[in-house]
């Protein structure tokens, strides 16, 4: 299953620079030596669970102390059972006993320009209020609640108030479709919808509430949708069922205490991509989840008091949970947050943003540097950029020249890069530099933050030589790990736990230079990696063949200069279908409505057989060297018909 790219790793091996923490950084920071950073390590590495304990104790705010720090019956984990906190009292409440009740804790800008700031204590109000609303409406201890909103305070409200009722939330990206919202909805039986008229993107108003109305056709759970106001694009609103926002807020309390939940209370449901047709709603947990982002919060981008954050990611995705939300949150962080596109109304908005909030923590993604790169340094160069201090970077392997750019222009070389691997399951960050210690390498995440057991292996589980590809695995449970796939534990078991035996394994394939430094070296499985979003090419698949002419797909990621992976799709017709240009758009559309516009294939080729072995399984190797217009390598030999792939190559022109 595992395919080392060759050439990857062998340009990858010459990659000798190498940056070491600015001193005045490291004698600033929270990690502020190797010797520091090793010291941790090994004092999880002899004591795991008191390791974990201990910076539970200090981090988090118990309204009752565990009883238990772990039980591991594989691969089933609790973390400090027993134990009762609440992950928006941890957010909100224990800052506002301090100075930093009157500290910005938002700052927005929308994409047309408007402006918002949230002190805690402000924040703290509209949370209060919105628990309220949704008290109102009916929501108690455990109903689910999906939230599809655009990158506005609302959406952390919303977050928030779920947590503070113990509610737990399903944010759905807003670039997601209505059917793939229906799917969603039915999947975890919400009760309520939180929605917007819609939101800014690219100068356009994205319909968020008429997705919505497309979705709730066929979804029985749900008995309330609140609508905000952001746009003041025409909505209909449904008697009884529909209600706005700011209507409900005028009844509600602004005193809600937050309730204290089990450690093990989920705190919210994600859904992600995986290798067969239907997302996996990934349960993350209250205590082991808050514990692991809010310590990376502070130790990876070592947040401090005076810093003004920006994590670009989008709150539909877990780095906008993690890293928008309840890292730096509960880190008592300044979270600077924009609702629009990077390129909106010029390719300098970002440098501008950062100019203009002074902002001190820039954590984007490879695929954003790379659109930079491209539309020219020229517009960075315009801006100051003097209040930036550290830069990070996750979602994709960064290439060494994206690294590097990033560094000079953006970071004038003063700031370090935190190159941070993780995944929706993980939680929190895994393998990352601490930038007060940790000497950097262009296209490495480096080493494992203290605590997280991770390794690179062969099948068998056993540990492979130095620059040598394999599987990563964590090998022990770790407090922010997904607990289960929700209502479907055995395919938890499956996913995760089954193919290396003992083991966490993640998709990924990697290998670690003699200094132990992890090399991500991308997917193993069907799974691609599109402008830093995860997609399983079976979704894309059974988007396409529910398409009537359509009798089969395969879908294969090709390299993208721009989105690190584009999606390439090949389609056999039904019996006399002509392939039109005319038919392709229309598939194109129909991914699009299926599943959102995340997911459309860059190219559609229609071919009149698909290459197969003989037990008749798509030899996606090989369509993978098609798309990428490479020489098919290796052995063809299993092929059952091998005149299908000389004809494909025929069909690119
Ligand atoms: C997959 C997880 C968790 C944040 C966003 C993506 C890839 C993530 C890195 C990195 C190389 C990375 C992996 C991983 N990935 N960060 N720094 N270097 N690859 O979350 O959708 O759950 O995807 O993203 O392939 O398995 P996700």
């Amino acid at each position: 299953m595992l395919e080392p790219v060759a050439s990857e790793i062998e340009s990858l091996l010459h990659e000798e620079r190498m940056f070491p923490p600015p001193p005045d950084f490291a004698r600033h920071a929270h990690i502020r030596s190797m010797d520091e950073y090793r010291a941790l390590a090994q004092e999880a590495e002899t004591d795991y669970e008191g390791y974990w304990a201990r910076q539970a104790d200090r981090e988090l705010h118990w309204h009752r102390k565990w009883d238990t720090v772990l039980e591991w019956e594989e691969p089933f984990a609790k973390w400090f059972s027993g134990g009762q906190l609440n992950a928006s009292y941890q957010c909100l409440d224990r800052h506002l006993a301090s100075w930093r009740r009157n500290k910005a804790a938002l700052i927005w800008e929308g994409e047309p320009g408007d402006q918002r700031t949230l002190t805690y204590q402000q924040l703290y109000c509209e949370v209060s209020r919105f628990a309220s609303v949704l008290q109102n409406l009916g929501v108690k201890l455990g109903d689910r609640v999906i939230i599809y909103l655009p990158m506005v305070p609302e959406a952390a409200i919303a977050m928030l108030a779920c947590a503070r009722i113990g509610a737990p939330h399903s944010v759905i990206f807003g670039g997601f479709s209505s059917e793939a919202l229906k799917d969603r909805i039915n999947d975890a039986q919400a009760k309520v919808i939180v929605t917007a008229d819609g939101g800014w993107r690219r100068g356009k108003v994205i319909p968020l509430k008429a997705n919505v109305d497309g979705a709730l056709e066929n979804t029985p759970s749900v008995e309330h949708v609140v609508v905000l106001n952001r746009c003041n694009n025409d909505v209909t609103m449904k008697p009884g069922r529909d209600h706005w926002w700011h209507e409900l807020g005028e009844f509600a309390c602004l005193d809600v205490p937050a309730v204290p939940v089990d450690s093990e209370h989920p705190l919210f449901i994600l859904y992600t991509s995986g290798t067969t047709g239907k997302p996996k709603g990934v349960v993350h947990t209250t205590a082991g989840y808050m514990l692991g982002t809010t310590l990376t919060s502070k130790w990876v981008f070592d947040l401090k008091d005076e810093d003004v954050y920006w994590c670009t990611a989008d709150i539909g995705w877990v780095t906008g949970h993690s890293y928008v939300v309840y890292g730096p949150l509960s880190a008592g962080a300044t979270v600077f947050m924009y609702e629009g596109a990077p390129m909106t109304p010029q390719p300098d908005r970002f440098w501008q943003l950062i100019d203009k909030y002074k902002i001190s923590i820039l954590y984007t993604a490879p695929t954003a540097i790379r659109a930079f790169i491209q539309a020219g340094e020229q517009w960075a160069l315009r801006h100051k950029l003097d209040s930036l201090r550290l830069l990070g970077t996750v979602g994709e392997p960064i290439n060494p020249e994206a690294w590097m750019w990033y560094h000079h222009i953006i970071g004038k070389g003063r700031c370090p890069i935190v190159d941070t691997w993780w995944q929706t399951e993980t939680g929190s960050i895994m393998i990352t530099p601490l930038p007060g210690a940790t000497p950097t390498k262009p296209g490495t995440a480096t080493l494992p933050f203290p605590g997280i057991m991770v390794d690179v292996v062969d099948k068998a589980g056993q540990s492979v030589p130095v620059n040598t590809g394999g599987y990563l695995v964590v090998k022990r449970p770790w407090p922010s790990m997904m607990r289960t796939i929700y209502k479907d534990p055995e395919r938890f078991k499956q996913t995760y736990w089954s193919e290396i035996p003992g083991m966490y394994f993640a998709g990924d394939g990697a290998r670690r230079d003699s200094e132990g430094y992890f090399w991500i070296m991308g997917r193993v499985d069907d799974v691609i990696n599109v402008a830093g979003h995860r997609l399983g090419t079976m979704e894309v698949e059974s988007a396409l063949v529910s398409h009537p002419l359509v009798a089969e797909a395969a879908v294969v990621g090709r390299p993208d200069p721009i989105k690190g992976t584009g999606v390439a799709a090949f389609v056999t017709l039904q019996q006399g279908t002509s392939p039109t240009e005319a038919l392709k758009q229309e598939l194109m559309a129909h991914v699009v409505k299926e599943i959102g516009a995340i997911a459309r294939p860059d190219d559609i080729r229609f071919t009149d057989a698909l290459p197969k072995t003989r037990s008749g399984k798509i030899m996606r190797r090989l369509l993978r060297d098609v798309a990428a217009g490479r020489e098919a390598a290796g052995d063809t030999t299993a092929l059952e018909d091998s005149a299908v792939l000389s004809r494909l190559r025929t069909a690119e022109d």
